[in-house]
């Protein structure tokens, strides 16, 4: 099985989204036996995505619902599994965090599921498990996602060194969540590219794709999106509003070889 995560430092980058939306792909246009994996305790929003999207499938009169009647969905007995598993700042023990880590890589070793997605909260704690899932190459890659605005790429680039030095496979991704703060201050991708540019000397890659701001798509309650959905892989909008997250998927499964 192979393990992955999206994973920065900083929060607010898209981790959660990201990691739901590659999940859905996987297990719904891949046909892959995927388990997402919640630490974000004690939020734990994945499993309450779900339980709406449940409750919205119910109510013909949802854009779920109609989505679903005018598309295939999948059958819930297929749906990938989500499990909660985390700790709160106050349960860092050593202890508690080598219990963690010890669960993944149990997990990493038995053929229950074809690829496990770890959704981290964000934290900057250096010995936190995702640190030791790095050192210890139970992790098969990590993109770091991030945002344009200076101290963002900053503090991305600090999450890519740490993880690459603990020697990860460890890819930068631009997510450009945000746009409006780009057009205000006048930012360059290309600007940015240039900063990070020295990262590469520590085997920190550049993802070719560069995820654009899906503007209203993000939103669950806009009418015509929903493209964060747990229960089905909602082809039309990701091609209306972000066909690169295809790209990007694509990327993955040829990286993790799934
Ligand atoms: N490319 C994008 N375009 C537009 N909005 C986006 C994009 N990526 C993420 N978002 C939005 O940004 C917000 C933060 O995303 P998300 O919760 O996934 O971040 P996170 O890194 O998991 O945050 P946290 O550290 O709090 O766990 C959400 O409202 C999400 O819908
Ligand atoms: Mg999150």
């Amino acid at each position: 099985m192979k393990i992955f995560t999206f994973f920065n430092c900083k929060g607010g980058v898209g981790k959660t989204t990201l990691i739901i939306l590659l999940a859905s792909y996987l297990a719904y246009v891949k046909h892959l036996r995927v388990i997402v994996v919640d630490m974000e305790k004690p939020d734990y929003r994945i499993r309450r995505f779900r339980e709406s999207e449940i409750e919205q499938l119910a109510d013909p009169s949802t854009p779920l619902a109609r989505y679903a009647s005018r598309n295939q969905m999948p059958d819930p007995s297929t749906y990938y599994t989500i499990q909660e598993s985390g700790l709160t700042m106050y349960e860092y023990t050593p202890e508690s965090i080598r219990d963690q880590v010890d669960r993944i890589a149990d997990m990493k070793c038995d053929d229950e599921y074809d690829v496990a997605l770890l959704d981290f909260p964000a934290g900057f704690a250096k010995g936190l498990p995702i640190y030791r899932l790095a050192e210890e190459g139970i992790l098969d890659a990590v993109y770091v996602p991030h945002a344009l605005e200076s101290q963002e790429r900053r503090s991305a680039c600090r999450t890519a060194l740490g993880l690459a030095t603990d020697g990860e496979k460890v890819r930068l991704l631009w997510n450009n969540v945000d746009a409006n703060i780009i057009r205000h201050q006048g930012h360059r991708l290309d600007e940015g590219e240039r900063e990070v540019e020295f990262l590469k000397d520590y085997e920190v890659l550049y993802s070719p794709t560069r995820i654009k701001h899906f503007a209203k798509a993000a939103q669950e309650t806009d009418e015509k999106c929903f493209v964060r959905t747990t229960v089905c892989w909602p082809d039309r909008y990701v091609r209306m509003w972000c066909p690169e997250l295809i790209d990007l998927f694509e990327e993955i499964v040829n990286l993790l070889q799934l």
